[in-house]
């Protein structure tokens, strides 16, 4: 439509360019060109500037320039970088001995019976999602033998990832928490967490998005009393976003027994625990391991969120398959939640997409592929953990300043490695080795054939750089 191009940056410039030309439009197109009002030659455009009026900047023009997403950028970079010794140890994907993605065997297989099957079609799934998805994946979260599935008490969401997960669980919480005031409900993220937590749940509407202590840099290790005391601290019925299993970015997860204390706190304070569960099977290489934590509150009584991503365990980065589970105290709860699940999805992505839903719900429910699975995911948590043991070895063995066994004491994807801003600056800008300035690396980015020069260059940047 030509008229848009009037459209103007503020509203009573707009009116008065309208006024100025003749209204309404169609009257202004017929006497205009005497041609009624199909389309012009050159439009409104040409014709306003016939009639001598200046065209207006764009309704974009104060717009500003918003900062980049880190870890988006900093692949971008590494991509642009002509040097052959770089390494990106940013991306937050699993990447093979060969610097290569890694389409899991399982999930090459999965796609070629899903693309044999001819009574497979396209039409939209139901809101909520595929059902065989959400219930196959809420039982690898949960357990065969939860008591919270055994008494019918869980129902899920298909999520577009475990972000699209996260967001419509505190899209929910925000509308329907205990009660009414939830936007002013505490919600506290760990200290340091990903970093898009604190975007999710803002962009929810929650108005009071709070840290808790997690990381004890000195130790380099959990803060545990810190953790307990803020929940001490906080307000009953406070949310509280956990991960459950390979913290992000800190790679320092709880031990049961401290899982154990912290369950104890927020069962006193009332306090809601949303678990984010985006690394199930990359802490331990084990499944069942990883979901200690969610399977222990479920167990202990708590209502519950919990967040699941794909991404990782399948290498469906791009799929975006999660999933959102919800325990709840009785069917009932859980089956009025879902209704309004259903209305929050509708406006925001109507019903999710399938492919990935599909190949996730294949394998979960075949005892074969499943098993599979199982191997393909222990075989990429099983690389990183060499990773970790050589990189260790290596920095200790160039005698580099400070204790390296955090290294192989965090566990999943990533590594809290203690450098600092200017180490991690240096490391880019001087060995075209790509890090947050955080100081977390990717354990993936490390091959055998990397491994000595990313060695030597932390060590030449802690020695140099203080
Ligand atoms: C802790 C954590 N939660 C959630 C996500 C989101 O995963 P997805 O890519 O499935 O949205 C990530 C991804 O990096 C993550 O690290």
């Amino acid at each position: 439509m030509a008229d848009r191009d009037f459209l103007l940056p503020q509203r009573s410039t707009v009116r008065t360019m309208r006024e100025r030309l003749v209204s309404p439009v169609r009257d202004f197109r017929i006497d205009a060109l005497g041609a009624g009002a199909g389309p012009r030659p050159g439009g409104v455009r040409a014709l306003a500037a016939a009639l001598g009026l200046t065209m207006p900047v764009s309704v974009f023009a104060d717009v500003p320039q918003a900062q980049p997403v880190l870890v988006f950028k900093l692949t971008a970079d590494f991509r642009k970088d002509p040097d052959p010794r770089k390494v990106n140890l940013g991306v937050g994907a699993y990447r093979t001995d060969e610097s290569q993605p890694w389409v899991l065997p399982v999930v090459r297989k999965v796609q070629q019976q899903i693309a044999a099957n001819e009574s497979i079609n396209h039409e939209y799934l139901p809101i909520l999602g595929l059902p065989e998805f959400r219930s196959n994946a809420s039982r690898i979260a949960l357990g065969d033998d939860s008591p919270a599935i055994k008494e019918n008490r869980i129902g899920s969401v298909q999520g577009l990832g475990g972000t699209g997960a996260l967001r419509i669980g505190a899209e929910f919480l925000r509308r329907w928490y205990n009660g009414t005031k939830n936007a002013a409900t505490p919600v506290y993220v760990s200290s340091p967490t990903w970093e898009n937590h604190n975007g999710v749940f803002s962009a929810a509407g929650f108005t009071d998005i709070r840290s808790y202590h997690y990381w004890d840099a000195s130790k380099r290790g959990l803060d545990l009393q810190g953790m307990l005391q803020d929940m001490e601290n906080a307000p009953e019925f406070s949310i509280f976003v956990l991960h459950a299993c390979a913290h992000n970015p800190t790679g320092t997860d709880p031990t049961p027994e401290q899982w154990e204390k912290i369950a104890s706190v927020m069962k006193r304070r009332f306090l809601f625990p949303f678990f984010d569960s985006a690394y199930q099977g990359f802490a331990s290489g084990d499944l069942d391991k990883d979901a200690w934590a969610v399977r222990y509150f479920v167990n202990e009584g708590f209502e519950l969120f919990c967040a699941q991503s794909f991404s990782k365990n399948f290498g469906l980065y791009n799929e975006r398959v999660g999933n959102l589970i919800v325990v709840g105290k009785d069917g009932d709860n859980v089956l009025r939640v879902l209704s309004q699940m259903e209305k929050i999805v509708r406006v925001v992505w109507s019903n999710p997409p399938a492919q990935g839903a599909r190949i996730v719900a294949t394998t979960l429910s075949s005892p074969e592929l499943f098993s599979e699975w199982r191997d393909n995911v222990k075989t990429m948590a099983d690389r990183i953990l060499l990773m970790r043991a050589e990189l260790r070895s290596r920095l200790e063995a160039l005698g580099t300043p400070g204790t390296w066994s955090h290294i192989t004491d965090q566990i999943g994807m990533f590594s809290f490695t203690g450098l600092s801003a200017k180490q991690v600056e240096y490391l880019i800008n001087e060995k075209h080795i790509y890090l947050l300035p955080s100081g977390r690396i990717n354990m993936c980015g490390l091959t055998t054939k990397n491994l000595d020069y990313v060695a030597t260059s932390i060590h030449e940047a802690v020695t140099k750089i203080q």
